[in-house]
């Protein structure tokens, strides 16, 4: 490869290049996470990078375990062509630290949560998804008490994440 051709990310340096399995982290795994993880599939299929890449979400408390996501979540993914209503949540478990390469949180509160999971040597690199995916240290709000319109903002930030992650598939 000429050195004009190497990518040039902003911000944070990954340890495996280029990935192949990420796993993206809320509160609830009902609202955010579920939506990154349809939608990254999405962006992934679009550029035909998919098939062998692991991608799922998890929440860092259970609380909704079991669940399909929230119905605001479905909708929105739904405008927009992705069907997420057959994702079930989960809570983070110690062997995603060794399954994934990378675990993104949506803000910096799951990232702490996240750290708090993280087994002894584990080796699973984790990050904000905006700090990886664009080099801006923006967070993607908790929307679960917001409206409709805040659905649809997070739908679109997770949608521009996602299009900046891809580039590290
Ligand atoms: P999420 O949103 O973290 O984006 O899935 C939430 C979902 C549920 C709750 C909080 C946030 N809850 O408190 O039940």
């Amino acid at each position: 490869m000429s050195l004009s051709r190497i990518p040039f990310f902003h911000g944070v340096r990954l340890k495996i290049s280029p990935l192949r399995s990420v796993l993206f982290v809320c509160l609830g795994n009902i609202c955010r996470s579920p939506l990154a993880e349809g939608i990254f599939k999405s962006v992934l299929e679009a550029e035909g990078k998919a098939e062998g890449v692991l991608i799922d979400s998890a929440g860092t408390n259970g609380y909704h375990t079991g669940e399909a996501p929230d119905a605001r979540s479905i909708k929105v993914a739904g405008r927009h062509g992705i069907d997420i209503s057959g994702q079930q949540c989960r809570q983070l478990a110690a062997d995603d630290f060794d399954r994934f390469e990378l675990i993104v949180g949506m803000d910096r509160m799951n990232i702490a949560a996240i750290e708090k999971r993280r087994p002894v040597g584990a080796t699973a690199q984790a990050g904000l998804l905006y700090e990886i995916a664009l080099g801006h240290p923006k967070q993607i709000p908790d929307p679960y008490y917001g409206t409709e319109a805040d659905f649809e903002a997070v739908y679109r930030m997770i949608l521009a994440a996602s299009k900046g992650l891809s580039a590290r598939f």
